[in-house]
């Protein structure tokens, strides 16, 4: 018997076809799933990450409270035509300490994975009052309330903790000092050694909203500002071209 009648038999035999499909599909996906068990991490480290400051972390729960996600992804796929528009394709490591991630692919205003230092502080607090008056033809809410919110950081520290618990690397300093730094980062004339210290140098240091006193107009901007900022692109290569 054949190769080809051997088949035959299979194919006409519909509980055996599908009892070898079931073991087949089982086996595939044993090899691709299991090794996940035993891998220590399944993210390629890139340099430049760090966890979110308190006030980068209030204004992402912010972005999050307003639903800001449900018009907005935050992934570059590496299509030609995204990395054309919005840069260099999101990176896994980008997203390892967004509890919850912002991926999405509900785009009805463009990716903001990398919409940090794309536009001045005054043009995000123009455009959040009023997208209107930078876009005309804009369909984005106004979000000016923000500004009159004040914020004193009094739970992010427990905010923290709580991302702490499931991963994000926050120290016992950065813990003990949550509050501080989260006011030292929008006042430039505070001390912030501190916080430069525990969070890296490149951590943006000033009065986002342009007014007195912490509003969360200043966590969302501080947190825009940062998007997709950590890794540096210009040295950057992918393990697999290394
Ligand atoms: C109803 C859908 C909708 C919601 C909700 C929404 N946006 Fe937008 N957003 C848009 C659209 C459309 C644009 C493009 C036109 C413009 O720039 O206003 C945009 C543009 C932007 C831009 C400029 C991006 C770029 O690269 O030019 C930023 C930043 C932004 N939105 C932030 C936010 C934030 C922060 C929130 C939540 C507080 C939010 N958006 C909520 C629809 C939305």
């Amino acid at each position: 018997m054949g190769i080809l009648d051997k088949h035959k038999i299979l194919e006409t035999n519909a509980t055996l076809l599908l009892v070898c499909s079931f073991l087949v599909v089982t086996i595939g996906g044993l090899v691709q799933i299991a090794p996940l068990f035993w891998l220590e991490n399944t993210i390629e480290e890139v340099e430049g990450m760090r966890p979110y400051t308190p006030l980068e972390l209030a204004g992402r729960d912010i972005y999050i409270r307003e639903g800001c996600y449900v018009c907005h992804s935050q992934m570059i796929r590496p299509m030609r035509d995204e990395v054309e528009r919005y840069g260099p394709y999101s990176l896994a490591a980008e997203s390892m300490y967004d509890h919850p991630f912002q991926w999405g692919s509900k785009r009805t205003g463009p990716d903001l994975a990398r919409v940090g230092g794309r536009y001045s502080d005054e043009w995000h607090v123009d455009h959040l009052r009023n997208p209107q008056s930078v876009v005309p033809e804009s369909v984005m809410p106004k979000y000016g309330f923000l500004e009159g919110n004040r914020i004193d950081g009094k739970y992010i520290g427990d905010v923290m903790t709580a991302n702490a618990f499931v991963g994000v690397p926050y120290s016992d300093q950065m813990l003990e000092n949550a509050q501080a730094d989260f006011r030292a980062q929008s006042d430039p004339d505070a001390d912030y050694d501190g916080l430069l210290e525990r969070y890296g140098e490149k951590v943006s240091v000033r009065n986002f909203d342009g007014q007195p006193g912490i509003s969360e107009a200043d966590a969302l901007i501080a947190y825009l500002q940062m998007l997709g900022t950590l890794v540096d692109f210009s040295t950057f290569t992918p393990v697999a071209n290394r």
